[in-house]
């Protein structure tokens, strides 16, 4: 790359991540007050896995597989955990809650109004000497090395260079860490005609790095992260099925929308978001790789494609 390139590809960049700032900037307070999600604070997906009744425990489902995932690296331990887009701070509450008090976190998020919820949630909760939530960006992170695990859900996939902020997550890491990751993932190729809808995911889900878990997989291999575990968890989402006319019409009459009213993005997005699971050709995927160097179990030490399915 030449020097003009990399300063559009460097400006492009700043330019996404500041979309993605404003997005949650706008939206957070709306999410938490229409989304259900004041309890458990979070702003990811609801997985209804088999046993789940409850809003609650789907919703902190994704936070619970994380820590099982982390736990298992780090046995029990004192442990430093880092959350790459930590929304307001609903993953590192419930670790808190549920492991000792040497268990400590650091939650980054690109939405300053976020951090600051995310510390008040702390305190309200007693537990600002353990959890710590800082405005930053992934793809430069302002901690030192040494972190046990890290964890990102449905947060990498706004990266505007996923291959940053993977080669971030593996230098924050010590030798044998690990990172769990919970996101969408493309099942390739999408349909042709699945094309306005993709302008709505990619666009207004601020899906700036949409990949398949095998080529996320093999990024975050060059960056000495080797997956070590992979779940399939889309038949546990419930989606909404809509008649494709209503969709589409749905679909129109969102893309006309000013995209500066609160909640039009969230909702196209969404929408579109739905469809690629529907129309299959999107997932939503659990992954936990691990930080070269560390003891790492016999089983961890096969190539990426042939990760456990569980
Ligand atoms: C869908 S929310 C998920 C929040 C949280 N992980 C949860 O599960 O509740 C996406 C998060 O990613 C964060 N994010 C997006 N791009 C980021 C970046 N470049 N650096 C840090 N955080 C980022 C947003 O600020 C937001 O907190």
């Amino acid at each position: 790359m030449n020097e003009q390139t990399t300063d559009a590809a460097v400006k492009a960049d700043i330019e996404a991540e500041a979309r993605v700032r404003e997005y949650y900037e706008v939206n957070t307070r709306l999410f938490l007050r229409f989304g259900f999600e004041r309890e458990t604070m979070t702003i990811h997906r609801a997985v209804w896995a088999k046993g789940i009744w409850h809003r609650r425990d789907a919703l902190n489902y994704t936070n619970q597989l994380a820590l099982d995932a982390m736990r298992e690296g780090i046995g029990d331990g004192p442990a430093e955990v880092i959350d790459l887009g930590c929304g307001v701070g609903g993953s590192l509450l419930y670790y808190a809650g549920r492991t000792p008090e040497n268990w400590r976190g650091v939650g980054v998020t690109i939405s300053p109004s976020q951090a600051r919820t995310a510390m008040r949630n702390a305190v309200a909760r007693r537990f600002h000497h353990r959890l710590k939530f800082i405005e930053a960006s992934y793809l430069d992170l302002p901690v030192p090395p040494g972190f046990d695990a890290a964890v990102a859900i449905e947060s990498l996939i706004h990266a505007s260079d996923l291959g940053q902020a993977l080669r971030e997550a593996a230098r924050v890491l010590r030798p044998g860490g690990r990172l769990v990751v919970i996101d969408d993932f493309l099942l390739f190729p999408p349909p042709a005609d699945a094309t306005p809808w993709w302008r709505g995911f990619r666009g207004y889900w601020h899906a700036n790095s949409p990949r398949s878990v095998d080529d996320f997989a093999a990024l975050a291999a060059s960056a000495g992260l080797r997956l070590i575990e992979r779940r399939d968890l889309t038949s546990n989402l419930r989606l909404i099925w809509l008649p494709k006319w209503l969709a589409n019409a749905m679909l129109r009459v969102g893309l006309a929308l000013p995209r500066s009213l609160p909640l039009v993005e969230s909702q196209v997005g969404g929408l579109a978001l739905q469809t690629g699971y529907l129309d299959g050709w999107l997932e939503y995927a659990f992954l936990v790789f691990e930080k070269a160097g560390g003891d790492a179990p016999e089983a961890a030490l096969q190539p990426a494609g042939q990760a456990a399915q569980k």
